[in-house]
């Protein structure tokens, strides 16, 4: 498949990687192209894959799918150079949010996600935002021998398959987030659970098995054992 990356920073370096070691062909686009350039020599160089880099426009347009890995802040400007992206597959992983996660930057507003797919009109899927950089870049992120599951939000049945296949090739697992209305929900957990990572607790503890998840007393007030 053919990927576009709009962004040339941390996430675009460690998603545009796995991609292309996974036989994909990725153009980098970045405000300041040199920096996308410079991306894909050095990703072309680990991997021996196909990637180039250049401006955001030309990004834009090669993507069967586009990842926007943008800060929030620079959103608006990068889809305005992007030029149309109406009925394109479109991979949010953008975050609102900064220390000290009490709110999120777009509190009394719409998700990312939607606002980008009603400026646009593009099929957008949110996706990716809730790890660290450092996690996509594992071969594979697997913890303690379970493979990572990825939330997914979208509308799009296509948009959300050709998603689905971008999570594999990280030898992750997509999970069905549900519609695009529930990215806000994902955009605050997001929030809260990073957190709760930078105050130094395990989210992970949080978060019983799915049989549980009924709130059936008679299972949850069984002894252990
Ligand atoms: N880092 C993570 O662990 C992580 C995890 C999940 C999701 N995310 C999300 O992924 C997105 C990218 O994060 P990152 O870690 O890759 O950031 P990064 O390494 O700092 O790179 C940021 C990218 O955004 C561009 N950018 C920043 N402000 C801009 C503006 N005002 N106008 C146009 N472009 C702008 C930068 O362009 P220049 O290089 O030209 O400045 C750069 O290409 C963010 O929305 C973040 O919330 C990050």
């Amino acid at each position: 498949m053919r990927i576009g990356v709009l962004g040339a920073g941390a996430m675009a370096d460690a998603l545009a990687t796995q991609w292309v070691r996974a036989g994909h062909e990725v153009r980098i686009g970045a405000r300041t192209p040199a920096k996308a350039v410079a991306l894909a020599e050095r990703i072309g160089a680990a991997t021996g894959g196909a990637v180039t880099g250049g401006g955001l426009r030309e990004a834009a347009e090669f993507g069967e799918a586009v990842l926007l890995a943008v800060w929030y802040e620079g959103v608006q400007d990068v889809l305005r150079a992007a030029g149309p992206l109406a009925g394109r597959v479109l991979v949010d992983c953008v975050n609102p949010m900064e220390p000290p996660f009490e709110r999120l930057k777009t509190a009394g507003g719409p998700s990312v996600a939607r606002w980008i797919a009603d400026a646009t009109g593009a099929r957008v899927v949110k996706a990716f935002s809730m790890c660290h950089e450092s996690v996509w870049r594992m071969t594979p992120p697997t913890f303690g021998g379970r493979p990572l599951g990825v939330p997914l939000c979208g509308d799009d049945a296509d948009a959300l398959t050709v998603v689905r296949a971008l999570v594999a090739d990280l030898g992750c697992v997509p999970l069905d987030g549900g519609s695009l209305e529930r990215a806000g929900l994902l955009e605050a957990a997001t929030a809260f659970v990073v957190g709760l990572w930078v105050a130094g607790e395990d989210p992970a503890t949080m978060l019983p098995p799915p049989e549980y998840a009924g709130g059936d007393p008679r299972r949850t007030s069984e002894p252990a054992g």
